[in-house]
């Protein structure tokens, strides 16, 4: 089967390099891909935002499978099209990406289906939003409804952090997305996250991780897409993954199909583990970014048998396999992200680091003829397995050190929550 894989992140890569081991992928195609991912697939001149060309070339190509990696073009309806053209696609039509896109959406589905999240008002006009803020007090929520690139959520600890957080929505600092704003209660507990791949109808549970959203060590400084990961997540044990399963995952994905806009794809639950039971924050509607790197690491059975399942409506047959052994990676990025950063910077010693436990995985990176540079802000993933967290985590850090860039950096304590449990 030939394969168009669309993104050019570390999640990308790493989907890229799973699907290219399938002994069912013949051509591997991706657009707009990065350094990495020319490694492993034929690199397509595509406009992925331009729905009729990627149809054209999928026919030109005869495509059996599209794999879309990251939620805007799902969002902007790419799946739609690419299904209307006849052309098997994994990632959800747009309707069903609002589980991602709006979060009155996903909060409604919660209410309808009984799925535990935290409590919450939804408003549309500032005076009411400042009203309920004040009557719930601190700490509290503050959520611009919408795709605000991962910065409309502010935990405020104090009232006037919370009115302020309300008033800066309001005042259109994200756009579109902050004309109707959430309001939650806070909610208190360890995050984790928790995949399933869904064909609209059935969930296959992947495998827990956990994120490290900061940029700095010890959780300190600006959120950004995250800097590091591990699967699986301690705090999920078996008992905890199968109430996720049964209170939030199953409820999801039938609520989905009740509402006429069935879920196929892959679900990313962002979970708070309270002292009540998991309780979801937010459900995306693709991979992880850099979760997805170390899921693919531990997944030693054909990651196409679960893609193509699911785009084509039956995942009946599909019982991933994993390896037992925990994997992290470590994220290299461009000093000065996620503020300003350089392009360009030259990159040594990257590209003869993999092993059968380690895998440098590309996110943004091209190359200037044979050198590699750096072409984004999040620009490697380093990831390896262990036989614990530990092992993993000196495998990593021993590839990153390995690593010439001068113009990178990355935390030096990605794991650290594992760790402290195992030396417990
Ligand atoms: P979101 O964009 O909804 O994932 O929120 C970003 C981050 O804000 C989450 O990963 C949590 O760390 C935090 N967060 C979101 N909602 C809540 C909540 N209701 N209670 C506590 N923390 C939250
Ligand atoms: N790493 C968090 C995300 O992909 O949303």
């Amino acid at each position: 089967m030939n394969i168009l894989l669309i993104g050019s992140g570390g999640r990308e890569h790493a989907l890229g390099w799973a699907i290219a081991k399938s002994p069912r992928c013949e051509t591997l195609y991706a657009a707009p891909g990065n350094a990495g991912i020319a490694a492993v697939a034929d690199i397509a001149d595509l406009e992925i935002a331009d729905h009729d060309a990627v149809i054209a070339f999928c026919r030109d190509k005869a495509i059996g499978l599209v794999v879309v990696g990251p939620e805007a073009p799902l969002v902007d309806g790419i799946a739609d099209a690419l299904e209307a053209a006849g052309i098997p696609t994994f990632g959800p039509s747009a309707a069903a990406a609002q589980l991602e896109g709006s979060k009155a959406f996903t909060k409604a589905l919660c209410d309808r289906m009984g799925i535990p999240t935290a409590a919450y008002g939804r408003f549309e006009n500032e005076d009411e939003a400042i009203a309920y803020v004040r009557s719930q007090g601190a700490p509290i929520v503050i959520k611009a409804d919408g795709l605000a690139a991962g910065k409309g959520v502010t935990v405020a600890e104090s009232l006037p952090d919370a009115e302020a957080a309300v008033r800066e929505c309001f005042s259109g600092a994200f756009g579109a997305a902050g004309s109707s704003v959430v309001i939650e209660e806070c909610l208190v507990g360890e995050e984790a996250s928790v995949f399933a791949i869904s064909d609209g109808h059935r969930a296959v549970l992947l495998a827990s991780a956990q994120d490290h959203k900061r940029v700095g060590d010890g959780d300190t400084g600006p959120n950004t897409g995250g800097m590091g990961a591990y699967s699986p997540a301690p705090v999920m044990d078996p008992a905890m993954m199968a109430r996720v399963e049964t209170e939030i995952i199953i409820p999801t994905i039938a609520g989905m199909a009740e509402a006429g806009t069935p879920f196929k794809g892959v679900l990313f639950a962002g979970l708070m583990i309270t002292a009540s039971g998991p309780k979801l924050i937010e459900h995306n509607v693709r991979f992880g970014d850099p979760e997805c790197q170390v899921l693919m690491m531990r997944l030693t059975s054909d990651v196409l048998d679960l893609l193509e399942g699911a785009a084509l409506g039956d995942l009946s047959n599909a019982s991933p396999r994993w390896d037992s052994r925990p994997a992290l990676t470590v994220v290299m990025a461009a000093k000065g992200y996620p503020g300003s950063y350089e392009k360009g910077t030259p990159i040594n010693g990257a590209d003869d680091l993999n092993t059968e436990d380690l895998h440098v995985f590309h996110a943004g990176t091209k190359r200037n003829g044979t050198q590699l540079v750096a072409n984004g802000g999040r620009v490697l993933n380093v990831t390896a397995l262990g036989n614990t967290v530990a092992e993993a985590q000196a495998r990593a850090y021993a590839a990153v050190d390995a690593i010439d860039w001068p113009e990178g950096f990355c935390r030096r304590d990605i794991g650290w929550r594992a760790l402290a449990r195992e030396n417990d």
